[in-house]
């Protein structure tokens, strides 16, 4: 199998990518189980990349759901090396408008009922993520998104993405404490993924969609799932644009990585496992 070092995870709205060639579909199989859906192989401007809908082609599975172990083993048994995630999120700040796209650089992790570890089970371990993002790779993405001179969308380079349980969004009081913290944007997904791809060795940067205003801005009394959907499938073009440009750009010139030797300074307690 020829060499796949870019992977690309779709989030709400972004369930394929039109301009891959030469595509076959792949089951994998892994430790965690399945996969959110069949990965999808292809070619994107020459360079091959996996292409994952992290909640299924057809959307069926919620954030709690979501088998984020699966999803980042398989990437990494195809030889991904970088990893592009496109979520959908809420805007925690005014000059941060719906449609505009967020390249996030620290997250809060307000989810309760996630795996995010690998480790475990006699495999006691610690991986240093004060960065939780791919710096370098965080520059790529940036750069894509200005390069497409997309019409009224800003580009926001840096910001705290709040990860939250979901599935219902958040109260008038949490949406206005992140605030009080500093946060960007929230959406329900991109946190764990951060963590396993940290482990996992794959430098990993999130492409934030941002859909609506969190229900703490005046003109949006209730964030509606419709209202998140229609402005995805309006994000979903330009996403595969500035998704394409990150590939050329990475294939052209691959950014080095802390990410590459996360484990090298991981923090390992298990004397019985010891090198
Ligand atoms: N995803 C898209 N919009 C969101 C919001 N307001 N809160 C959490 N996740 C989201």
């Amino acid at each position: 199998m020829a060499e796949t070092r870019i992977g690309i995870i779709g989030g709400s709205g972004l369930y394929k990518m039109d301009a891959l060639k030469n595509i076959e579909e792949v089951q994998v199989q892994t430790p965690f189980g399945s996969p959110s859906d069949a990965l999808i192989l292809g070619t994107l401007e020459g360079t091959r990349v996996a292409f994952l809908a992290r909640h299924g082609r057809n959307h069926t599975l919620l954030p709690s759901e979501l088998p984020f172990r699966a999803n980042i083993y398989a990437m990494k048994q195809l030889g991904v090396e970088y990893l592009i995630s496109a979520s959908a999120v809420g805007s925690l700040k005014e000059e941060v408008k719906p449609l505009d796209m967020v390249v996030p650089d620290q997250f809060i992790d307000r989810t309760k009922n996630r795996v995010s570890t690998f480790f475990g089970e006699g495999i006691v371990a610690h991986i240093a993520f004060g960065d939780p993002i791919c710096k370098n790779l965080a520059v790529v993405v940036a750069e894509a998104i200005a390069s497409q001179n997309l019409p009224d969308i800003t580009v926001h380079r840096g910001g705290t993405y709040v990860c939250m349980e979901g599935p219902a969004f958040s109260t008038k009081a949490e949406s206005n404490l992140y605030r009080s913290w500093g946060a960007t944007v929230i959406g329900m997904t991109n946190l764990p993924e951060a963590k396993l791809a940290r482990e996992a060795e794959i430098a990993y940067a999130t492409l934030a969609l941002v859909t609506d205003y969190d229900c703490w801005h005046p003109d949006h009394d209730n964030v509606t799932v419709d209202m998140v959907i229609a402005n995805l499938q309006r994000n979903a073009l330009n996403a595969q644009k500035v998704i394409q440009e990150t590939v050329r750009r990475l294939s052209e010139n691959p950014p080095s990585s802390d990410a590459h030797s996360a484990l090298k300074h991981a923090i390992l307690t298990n004397l019985d496992k010891a090198p």
